[in-house]
């Protein structure tokens, strides 16, 4: 018996038999010539039928095949410079093909399908290779995250999913009914991992955030998942030092690793090659007057329409778009105003109207990809903050105790996910680094 192996594998087993296990992606050839093209998850490689090298029936049920067919394909590794597999450079003259099950008509075809249709089978839509890539690349890029955080003393604390009150803003809340009691579905980890840090100093949540957010944007979705490190005794400088090399090593790692799938994207990777640390540091104020720079030197009115701002309001999806534009690298803008941003944040010494946050822009006009802050650690101003911004003040009783004990400086941030995968797939649409995306409007299947 052959043995099976993934195709990831075939570079170690030139010129002996091996046993494959997968499915039909796509079928050419005429006669007694047939080219399988054949996926198992880990990688996709050409299968050679040559009618006298196969006994007649197996190779008359091969010439059958019908798409997504799932197939036991035996035969003889080769090495071919010019074979486009994944590896590249690796083809399988078949001499034994057994069909575990004939597919049905397959109804994702290599015609132009609309996105709904899609979607509405993205339980099939996921095994094409644009897909394939994507969700490959979201992979390395959690395992990055990982990996850096836990090599640098960060420990993984799971937060609650079902959340008592509002962490971001209360316009953006899911409800749900915890036995005739409202509860919300957490929009954040953050305040519990406040707690954490004063046991463990360094840690992290990862996992899904739900947010009821009613814009209907390539960057928006109603579930997401967000990773999010808190750190004790960490001021805004140490922040952005931190996140400029956790960033920096996301993409490195998927550089290296994730080569073939950025390539099947048409991703050009020259600009990630050189994101490393330092990144490009500028106020909310200097952004404001680059802003103002590109409107008057625009002949573009709708894009100066577009980028009016006045003092006070976030950023849109243009205006960080034009300012990430200015620069090869992802920008960090701090020091938003207080007015736009969650109550927790730090206020900036002797400026109250402005806050100790800083959001990290990824370049190519991707946007906001991180948002964090230093918190505010002082016992009399978060009670300030609490009650200016009218949150129910018994759901933080507890948030506010960990300001009378032992209270320090911190600092932390979240990171998307979807938004950091569709930026270095180079992508335009957040809603494919999701295997099944929630959004406005959807939740099937
Ligand atoms: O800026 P946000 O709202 O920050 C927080 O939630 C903080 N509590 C994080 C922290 O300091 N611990 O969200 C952080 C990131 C955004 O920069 C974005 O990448 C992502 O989460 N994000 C979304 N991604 C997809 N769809 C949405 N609706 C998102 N909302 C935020
Ligand atoms: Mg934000």
């Amino acid at each position: 018996m052959p043995q099976i192996i993934r195709i990831e594998n075939v570079p170690d087993f030139v010129g002996q038999t091996v046993t494959l296990q997968g499915w039909l992606y796509a079928k050419t050839g005429k006669g007694k010539l047939q080219f399988l093209q054949i996926r198992d998850g880990s990688g996709f490689i050409q299968g050679v039928m040559f009618r006298p090298n196969l006994p007649p029936e197996v190779f008359e049920a091969g010439k059958r095949l019908t798409l997504e067919s799932s197939i036991i394909v035996t035969g003889v590794v080769k090495a071919d410079e010019r074979a486009k597999g994944i590896p590249a450079g690796f083809e399988l003259d078949v001499t034994d093909l057994q069909t575990v099950q004939v597919a049905d008509e397959y109804p994702i075809t290599p015609k132009e399908h609309g996105i709904d249709f899609l979607m509405d089978h993205r339980h099939l839509w996921i095994r094409s290779r644009r897909q394939w890539a994507i969700l490959r690349v979201r992979t390395r890029v959690m395992r990055a995250i990982r990996e850096w955080l836990d090599s640098h003393g960060y420990l993984e604390m799971t937060t609650p999913i079902f959340t008592p009150a509002a962490g971001e803003g209360t316009t953006t809340l899911f409800e749900a009914d915890y036995f005739g009691e409202p509860v919300y579905l957490a929009q954040t980890g953050q305040l519990y991992n406040e707690a954490n840090i004063y046991s463990f100093g360094k840690v992290y949540c990862f996992g899904p955030t739900f947010r009821a957010e009613k814009s209907k944007t390539r960057r928006h979705m109603t579930e997401f998942w967000m990773v999010e490190p808190e750190t004790a005794y960490q001021d805004l400088d140490g922040l952005m030092e931190m996140e400029e090399q956790f960033i920096s090593y996301i993409v490195q790692q998927c550089l290296a690793d994730c080569r073939a799938e950025l390539e099947i994207l048409e991703r050009d990777t020259a600009s990630l090659e050189g994101i490393s640390p330092p990144f490009p540091r500028i106020s909310y104020d200097e952004a404001l007057d680059k802003l103002a720079e590109i409107r008057a030197e625009t002949a573009d009115p709708e894009l100066k329409e577009l980028l009016e701002i006045e003092w006070g309001s976030d950023f849109g999806a243009p205006h960080e778009t034009e300012l990430t534009k200015l620069y090869d690298k992802p920008l960090f803008v701090y020091g938003y105003p207080t007015a736009c941003k969650a109550f927790y944040m730090e206020p900036w010494p002797g400026r109250p109207d402005v806050c100790k946050s800083v959001d990290l822009l990824a370049s190519e006009g991707y946007g906001e990809i991180i948002g964090g802050s230093e918190r505010i650690a002082d016992l009399e101003l978060i009670k300030q903050k609490i009650e200016h911004d009218q949150l129910p003040p018994e759901a933080f009783e507890w948030y506010v105790q960990l300001r009378q004990f032992g209270s320090v400086p911190h600092s932390g941030f979240g990171l998307g996910v979807e938004r950091a995968v569709a930026w270095i797939c180079g992508i335009h649409h957040i809603r494919e680094t999701n295997p099944f995306p929630r959004t406005l409007g959807r939740v099937y299947p």
